[in-house]
C-alpha cells in the first residue's frame, strides 16, 4: 500500500481481489476502515468483471440505481455508463467540483469508479481534500463556519439542466421522465460543515453546481466566502490528481473529499463505469 498525497490523502492498494487471497487482500472492515482514514483508495487492475464490481460495491452499502435507464450497464440497474464515445451512455462524469448525490438532501455516501479504457493523455479525476480544507482555514473564518447554511435550490436548478439536456439533445426525456426526475429533487439548506459522528473529524461540503449562496448572508459576503472556501479547498497542495490506467478502481468517500473530471482529448476513449452507495440520515 502506498499514500497517493503526503499529506495523508488517498492510498494506492496493488494486488487486491475482493474473492481472492493474494497479497493484497484485504476484509471488509479494514477496507471500510481505510477508506474513512484516505478518503480515496485506489486500487489497480481490478478485475473487468461487473459482477465482481457490482458484489464488492455491496461491501460499502446500498447501490442507488442509474437514473435515466439508458445510462445503465445493461444488466446492472446500479452502474452507469460514462464514455465520451457518442450514442452510449452517459457523457462523462461531472466537470465542476462536487460531491456526488449532493442534489439529495441525503448525499451519496460512497462512489466507486472502474476504468474500462483510458485516455493516453488528461482525462484525469481531481480530488480535494475538504477535511485538510477545513483545517487550513484562517482561523477566524473556520470559527464562524459551524452554524451556517447552504442553500441548495435543486429542484430548480435540475429543471433548467433538463431544459438545456434537451436542447442540447445530450439526452433523450420524455415528459414522465422530467416530472419523476423532479419529484424527488427539492430546494433545501445543508451546514456548509459536516462532522463525522463517530471519528469527530469535520469536513467542508461544497458544490459548484447546486450550492448557490450562503443563507442569511448579503450577495457579496457570500460569494466571498464560499469564494475563499473554494479556493483553500482546490488548491493544487490540496488535491490528487489521478490519471487513469484500465483496470483502476477509485473508490471514494463523499463526505471527505470533492472532486471533478477533466474531459479527455478530442479523439481520446475514455469509458468508465460508475457506482454509488446510498447515504444514510
Ligand atoms: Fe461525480
Amino acid at each position: 500500500m502506498t499514500g497517493l498525497t503526503e499529506y495523508g490523502l488517498g492510498l494506492r492498494i496493488d494486488g487486491f481481489s475482493p474473492a481472492g487471497s493474494g497479497p493484497g487482500n484485504l476484509a471488509r472492515p479494514t477496507v471500510r476502515a481505510l477508506l474513512r482514514e484516505f478518503g480515496v483508495l485506489h486500487f489497480t487492475g481490478f478485475p473487468d468483471d461487473n459482477d465482481a464490481y457490482s458484489a464488492f460495491a455491496h461491501w460499502f452499502g446500498r447501490p442507488e440505481p442509474v437514473f435515466p435507464a439508458e445510462h445503465q450497464v445493461p444488466g446492472h440497474a446500479h452502474m452507469r455508463l460514462q464514455t465520451n464515445v457518442r450514442g452510449r451512455g452517459a457523457n462523462a462524469g461531472g466537470q465542476y467540483w462536487h460531491a456526488d448525490g449532493s442534489f439529495a438532501e441525503v448525499p451519496t455516501s460512497v462512489t466507486l469508479l472502474y476504468c474500462e479504457e483510458a485516455p493516453q493523455d488528461e482525462g484525469e479525476t481531481l480530488f480535494a481534500d475538504m477535511r485538510r480544507a477545513y483545517l487550513l482555514l484562517p482561523d477566524a473564518v473556520r470559527e464562524s463556519l459551524p452554524g451556517l447554511l447552504g442553500n441548495y435550490p435543486c429542484r430548480q436548478i435540475a429543471a433548467r439542466d433538463m431544459e438545456r439536456a434537451v436542447m442540447m439533445r445530450t439526452v433523450t426525456l420524455s415528459e414522465e421522465d422530467r416530472r419523476r426526475q423532479l419529484d424527488h429533487l427539492y430546494d433545501f439548506t445543508r451546514p456548509l460543515v459536516a462532522e463525522d459522528p463517530e471519528t469527530g473529524r469535520r469536513a467542508l461540503h461544497l458544490n459548484q453546481h447546486w450550492l448557490s449562496d450562503v443563507v442569511g448572508k448579503p450577495d457579496s459576503e457570500s460569494r466571498e466566502l464560499l469564494g475563499l472556501l473554494y479556493d483553500t479547498a482546490t488548491a493544487p497542495s490540496n488535491v490528487y490528481r489521478h490519471r487513469w490506467t484500465a483496470g483502476d478502481l477509485l473508490v471514494w468517500d463523499n463526505a471527505s473529499v470533492m472532486h471533478k473530471a477533466v474531459p479527455a482529448p478530442r479523439g481520446q476513449i475514455k469509458t468508465t463505469r460508475r457506482i454509488t452507495i446510498a447515504g444514510e440520515k
